[in-house]
């Protein structure tokens, strides 16, 4: 992952925690009470996909476990992992592309609800991707997949020549030399694997991405209504089509991409046929980015506008991330896909311990708390989730207090300890496992391997309640902590 150049490594660590007596008089453990969402506590663990489904994208007992050992700790709402719309293989993503699902989703919100003794609200974000391959081989980038064009022949000087001495000719050159002959987006296709865009208006399936999606997420909202959980948050953050219709790398021209209204035209068509199938009193919001942190991207005044798009078409909640986007992400390994979360933009969605001077903890929460005001001074209510270095009760409990935010995400926090809001609440914080921001879990994220922290996952491996991840090596669950 990239890291700041400063390469300051810093420790999380907690002064001290409020007694039960000064949680229960705190706002982050005041109920929240708002349209459609009311929360018994402003906590919230964000989406993370723990890599737990089925090859064909099922609910599996371990996806149950996981979810249910965050539910133990009683947070006011979990967000279930982003979770495919499409009806196609995904590799072991959680999907609610067809009503087989139903089903097995409908154990996970009943587990979810016992856990939690019916305290937590239990969402699930719904996703869209693009196609996106694996970065190949030079040899089989040539003869497979470049299609070889009448501009190739002539920076080449082979007019004549046949495809398959043009083929041979373009594996004989340096990557330097390979810039005059190859377009960017064929250089980028070598270098970082094909990945479709929003913008290849020579491809169907793109142009018609505006009527496409806005049932394919209505119907997936529908089934997690029937699913039976309270509520969808629709993934339009990171590196995923809906952030990419809002990315101000949207040069569309159907009246989808360009201005910021035509940017955020398919984000609220799709949220208005999610409504229309789920009811006006179901929860819907969703998850964007108050910065994409790349240079052409959206910034915070791009994220002001479309939050109060989102609020003034009736969102239920707003969501805020940033960074995660593929623009910047690293070359990756040949055989490998690229990953999002690699480069500058991945830094500022996940930062870790090795920062800069501003350190790895809250950078998203004067941005968001900027969205939050833009959205109060249109006379919107709309509830705001910020995310992103929050772990300890002073760091949240200020951040309710100045107004910056009214329901505060712990994410990795949540991961290191899902017993956290139980802790914090009984006046027991000084037994919280504090996350290091060592980005453990993300880089087994990155593999798609099964996600465990580091600070638990080699524990008590002999107590009947471990079951061990594939490598036969780690706990999928933290260990159990009595109140
Ligand atoms: C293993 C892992 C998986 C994640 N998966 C998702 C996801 O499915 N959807 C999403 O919006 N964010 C995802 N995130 C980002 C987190 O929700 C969160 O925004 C990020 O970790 C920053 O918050 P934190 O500092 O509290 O961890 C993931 C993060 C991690 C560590
Ligand atoms: S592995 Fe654990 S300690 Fe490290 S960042 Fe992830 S949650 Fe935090």
């Amino acid at each position: 992952m990239w890291k700041p150049p400063e390469r300051i490594k810093y420790q999380t660590s907690v002064e001290g925690w409020p007694t039960a007596e000064e949680a229960a008089r705190s706002r982050l453990y005041s109920p929240l009470c708002a349209t459609n969402l009311d929360l018994a506590q402003r906590t919230w663990v964000p989406a993370m996909v723990p890599w737990r489904a089925s090859d064909n994208g099922d609910v599996t007992q371990d996806v149950i476990d996981w979810y249910a050992r965050f539910a133990q700790g009683k947070p006011g709402a979990i967000v279930v992992e982003a979770t495919g719309i499409r009806d196609i293989p995904s590799g072991p993503l959680l999907r609610i592309s067809d009503d087989r699902y139903v089903a097995g989703l409908r154990r996970l919100t009943d587990a979810v609800r016992e856990a939690s003794d019916g305290e937590t609200r239990l969402m699930i974000q719904l996703i869209d991707f693009l196609t996106i391959r694996r970065r190949p081989q030079p040899d089989v980038f040539f003869n497979r997949f470049l299609k070889i064009t009448a501009a190739h022949r002539q920076r080449l000087g082979m007019e004549r020549e046949s495809e398959q001495a043009i083929k041979a000719q373009l594996l004989t050159l340096t990557d330097a030399e390979l810039e005059d002959v190859l377009s960017p987006r064929e250089l980028d296709a070598l270098r970082q694997g094909y990945r479709e865009r929003v913008t290849d208006m020579h491809l169907s399936t793109i142009v018609e991405l505006p009527a496409t999606l806005p049932p394919l997420f209505s119907q997936a909202a529908t089934r997690a209504q029937a699913a039976g959980f309270d509520g969808v948050e629709l993934h339009y953050a990171h590196a995923y089509t809906m952030a990419s219709f809002l990315s101000a790398t949207n040069t569309r021209a159907d009246g989808y991409g360009g201005s910021r209204e035509h940017r955020c035209r398919l984000p609220l068509e799709v949220y208005k046929a999610v409504r229309a199938a789920v009811g006006d009193d179901y929860a819907v919001g969703c998850r964007f980015l108050s910065d994409e942190i790349i240079s052409t991207g959206s910034h915070v005044d791009d994220a002001c506008f479309f939050a109060r798009e989102f609020a003034l078409a009736g969102m239920d909640f707003l969501s805020l991330s940033r960074g995660g986007k593929f623009d910047d992400a690293k070359q990756p390994k040949i055989g490998w896909a690229a990953y999002p979360y690699t480069g500058q933009s991945g830094y500022e969605c996940m930062p870790s311990y090795v920062s800069d001077q501003r350190g790895p903890w809250g950078r998203n929460i004067e941005p968001v708390a900027q969205i939050r005001a833009a959205i109060h001074s249109a006379g919107m209510r709309t509830p705001i989730i910020s995310t992103g270095g929050i772990y300890s009760f002073d760091q949240a409990e200020t951040l309710l207090a100045e107004d910056k935010a009214d329901v505060v995400g712990l994410a990795r926090q949540a991961l290191a300890d899902p017993d956290w809001f139980q802790k914090v609440r009984l006046g027991r914080g000084n037994e919280v496992l504090l996350c290091r921001y060592s980005n453990y879990c993300e880089g087994l994220d990155q593999k798609h391997k099964q996600v465990t922290c580091e600070l638990w996952d080699r524990a008590a491996l002999d107590s009947s309640d471990a079951v061990l991840a594939t490598d036969g090596k780690r706990r999928l669950t933290a260990p159990q902590w009595s109140p």
